[in-house]
């Protein structure tokens, strides 16, 4: 009797271990993403995206019309063969993006743009000398080869080299350039790790390149040029007087709501799904219940005591720290037992205008 039960009890635990052993390495050889219960790998995982570093592949799916999220210095994004119409519809689709809303080009190089632009302007050229591959990006005239739907009918296409080793053997790899918009839905915070893309589009893409964490953690910088002055429309991870020093005086154009000349520039944007307010977070919270606020500041306050929900944006009050963390902080906010986040704006310089233009459009109306 005492052996029957011995027996059985070995015997569950033999068919425990063996099928265990299955699981792991089925999903081994399927390439599974880490996930956040890697903790446990033996716990099922829902279907996602293949996540890995094999760049034949990502070419592969590319080259078949597929997508791919790829890896860039800023954001990672959601990449198709940008001459390909049916690719670059899908995805419109799969990020619930409006049409009117134009996606960027990525090219290996300033000589590849030369196939898709009707003229490099000097002041271009300039900039693409100093900062490419970087977290630039340029609007020139378009060639007939690049669609009205990669532009939302506008004759000027945004383009840009980035600056990501894998990303970049990728695109030299290929013979027709990447539109890639950040790797999330519409209005959403965008992605900085394989994980943030895999966790909502994983089941709708192909592949993710994955490249790690994005060393600059927001979008590029976005500028135009209005005869010989550079305008800039979007602020991001190239500083506007990194710009200036080449270019002379810049205008700032970076909002406006009668002309949304790229939806960035909506009013609510890169929002995460609780609410945020913007200000004075001591102030704001003499009117909220501490227990259900999340709190986020630039960096920690050495007189003030923290709730437990409270992040920084760097511990060391470095600015580019705390454009890399921006997001990843807004998703993790987003995901903790709190109501309402309350949120205080970065010293307004350098990257910390970028990083204050993403808080103001996260706190925005909803659309
Ligand atoms: O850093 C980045 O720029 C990332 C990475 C993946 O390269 N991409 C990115 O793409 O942020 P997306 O689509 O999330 O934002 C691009 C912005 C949009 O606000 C879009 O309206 C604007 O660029 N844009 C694209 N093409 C444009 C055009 N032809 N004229 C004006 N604005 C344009
Ligand atoms: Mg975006």
């Amino acid at each position: 009797m005492q052996f029957a039960a011995t027996f059985g009890y070995l015997h569950k635990i033999a068919s425990y271990t063996f099928n265990s052993i299955v699981i792991y390495a089925w999903r081994q050889l399927i390439e599974r993403p880490p996930t956040t219960n890697s903790d446990n790998p033996f716990i099922p995982l829902p279907v996602m995206a293949k996540t890995g570093k094999n760049i034949s592949k990502a070419i592969q799916i590319l080259e078949s019309g597929g997508l791919v999220a790829i890896p860039t210095e800023t954001v990672y994004g959601l990449a198709a063969n940008a001459f390909n119409p049916d690719a670059v519809a899908r995805i419109f689709e799969v990020k619930n993006r409006p049409w009117f809303d134009p996606l960027i080009v990525h090219c290996s190089g300033l000589a590849e743009t030369e196939h898709i632009v009707k003229e490099i302007p000097k002041l271009a050229r300039s900039l693409a000398e100093k900062f490419w591959p970087g977290p630039l990006t340029m609007l020139m005239n378009k060639q007939d080869n690049i669609s009205d739907l990669v532009t939302a009918g506008m004759q000027k296409v945004a383009i840009r080299v980035p600056d990501h080793p894998l990303t970049r053997t990728l695109l030299k790899s290929l013979d027709f350039p990447l539109v890639a918009p950040s790797a999330n839905p519409f209005g959403y915070v965008s992605p900085t790790t394989a994980q943030h893309v895999n966790q909502q589009l994983g089941d709708h893409i192909d592949y993710i390149l994955d490249g790690g964490e994005c060393h600059i953690g927001i979008e590029s910088t976005i500028v135009g040029f209005d005869n010989d002055t550079t305008v800039v429309y979007r602020l991001g991870g190239l500083e506007p007087e990194s710009i200036e020093s080449i270019t002379g005086k810049i205008v700032l154009r970076p909002h406006s709501a009668s002309n949304p000349i790229a939806p960035g520039m909506l009013e609510s944007h890169y929002a995460p799904g609780k609410r945020i307010i913007l200000g004075n977070v001591d102030e704001l919270l003499k009117k909220h219940d501490a227990d259900k606020t999340g709190i986020i500041r630039f960096k920690p306050q050495a007189d003030k005591k923290t709730s437990g929900k409270e992040m920084y944006l760097s511990v060391t009050g470095d600015l580019r720290e705390a454009a890399k963390n921006l997001f990843s902080v807004l998703r993790k906010m987003d995901t903790m037992d709190v109501e309402v986040i309350l949120a205080e704006k970065v010293p307004e310089e350098g990257l910390g205008l970028a990083i204050n233009d993403r808080l103001k459009r996260a706190a925005g109306k909803r659309m």
